[in-house]
């Protein structure tokens, strides 16, 4: 399995046990909500019958009977009477039911009852439970009740708790992944740094070596020695741009379009005669481009297109820009295999490949150069199963150069 699809079933792992906790932690709470629930409506029944005892009986032994069991209630409840005026209250916040005095007011002591307090907790009771039925001298009674502050409480705590553990997750995992990203990156810089060092000298003796056998046998016009030196300086392109991973490039006005017809034109004679090539647009656009890397970037996308064509097939390399947006667009089609809509953005993981013989490097590093390197985009525009692709690079264009004819 590679690292990829690793990473996928590692995160699939951990939203699964993500998702067991959460439903547990729901269904616990609801389980206590649904048992304090059930003893308050208990309790508030016990205030009722309390209440009926007293005015039925109305003596002095019920009376300390119902301030105990008042006392020990804390469910808030309302008690009305067959016309719907409340008779009793209880476990309101009476202080509530006072409205501001003026000063004059203040003076004399004197404190204004606010009639609508008990009112709209009695709407706001009506909505929240079924109320208890109580026969009072030969009336219907109601009593209603609403939930304790505690059991208010607790209904909302699985939400704070799964809030407060959602919020510990994403930065750690933030954390824990750019932490490995920068390690990675440490890695590769490294890597390639070395090898270009490494890759060095052997060009340097074999640029050396070539003059001297051109020299030793009179061959300076010798189509093989041409070969040869065009496979060597090929080698220290190769090296130049690993040795360019790392350090910020340098990142040099050109036009878009002159840049990629060169390479275009290397890259087509290398490649099977059933592929066409096709380069148009725009040719007065100008970015910021470290050729060593852009030729890379081009060079994945249009050996990507050659094996996704199998065959006969065109690649058709399109330069257009936004001038209000300041932006330069370059889009690589082809009339190869396609790829899924699911994969546009999977395409870019390091180690996602569909060939044989593939790495699934490519477009990660291709990535990386347009992102980190000419600070751009590159995605997948356009794909169509059998038909074809688009990938689309977007560059800062920093100026339209009218020297050169459209
Ligand atoms: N133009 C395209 N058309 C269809 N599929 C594509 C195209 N470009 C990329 N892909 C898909 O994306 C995958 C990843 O591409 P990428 O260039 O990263 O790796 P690769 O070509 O498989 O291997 P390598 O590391 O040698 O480049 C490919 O295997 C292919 O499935
Ligand atoms: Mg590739």
């Amino acid at each position: 399995m590679n690292p990829y699809q690793q990473k996928r079933r590692w995160k699939y792992l951990l939203l699964a046990f993500a998702v067991v906790i959460a439903s547990g932690s729901l269904l616990y709470t609801s389980y206590l909500v649904r048992n304090i629930s059930h003893s308050e409506r208990t309790r508030a029944q016990v205030w009722a019958l309390s209440i009926k005892q007293v005015v039925n009986t109305y003596d002095s032994e019920s009376l300390s009977y119902v301030s105990a069991v008042r006392d020990s209630l804390s469910v808030p409840a309302i008690i009305t009477d067959g016309k719907g005026d409340i008779k009793f209250v209880r476990g309101l916040d009476t202080t509530k039911t006072y409205i501001k005095l003026d000063a004059e007011e203040l003076k004399e002591k004197k404190w204004k009852y606010d009639p609508d307090y008990f009112r709209n907790e009695l709407v706001y009771m009506k909505g929240q439970h079924e109320p208890i039925h109580l026969n009072v001298l030969n009336e219907s009674w109601l009593v209603y009740y609403k939930d304790s502050a505690l059991l208010t409480q607790l209904k909302m705590f699985p939400y704070v708790q799964l809030t407060v553990i959602a919020i510990f997750l994403i930065t750690a995992y933030t954390a824990f992944s750019s932490a490995r990203k920068s390690e990675q990156n440490q890695v590769w810089v490294g890597l390639a740094k070395e090898t270009a060092h490494q890759l060095g000298t052997p060009i340097s003796s074999l640029m050396a070596w070539i003059e001297l056998l051109k020299d030793k046998f009179n061959a300076e016009d010798d189509p093989l020695m041409a070969e040869m030196e065009n496979d060597v300086k090929r080698l220290e392109i190769v090296a130049d741009r690993f040795s360019k991973i790392g350090s910020k490039p340098q990142l040099e006005e050109h036009p878009v379009y002159d840049v990629v017809k060169d390479f275009v034109d290397y890259f087509k004679v290398r490649v099977s005669n059933k592929i066409t090539f096709e380069l148009t647009g725009n040719r007065r656009l100008i970015a910021g481009l470290n050729i060593p890397l852009f030729d890379w970037v081009l060079e994945n996308l249009l050996k990507n297109a050659v094996n996704a064509i199998e065959g006969t097939g065109n690649i058709k390399v399109e330069i257009s820009g936004s001038r209000v947006k300041k932006l330069v667009f370059i889009d690589v089609t082809d009339t190869g295999k396609g790829i899924p809509r699911s994969k546009f953005d999977t395409v870019f993981q390091p180690g996602y490949t569909t060939r044989k013989r593939g790495w699934g490097l490519g477009l990660s590093l291709t990535k990386r150069m347009i992102q980190n390197y000419h600070n751009g985009q590159i995605f997948v525009k356009d794909s169509e199963i059998g038909k074809g692709t688009t990938f689309r690079i977007v560059l800062k264009s920093i100026k339209h150069d009218s020297t050169t004819a459209a």
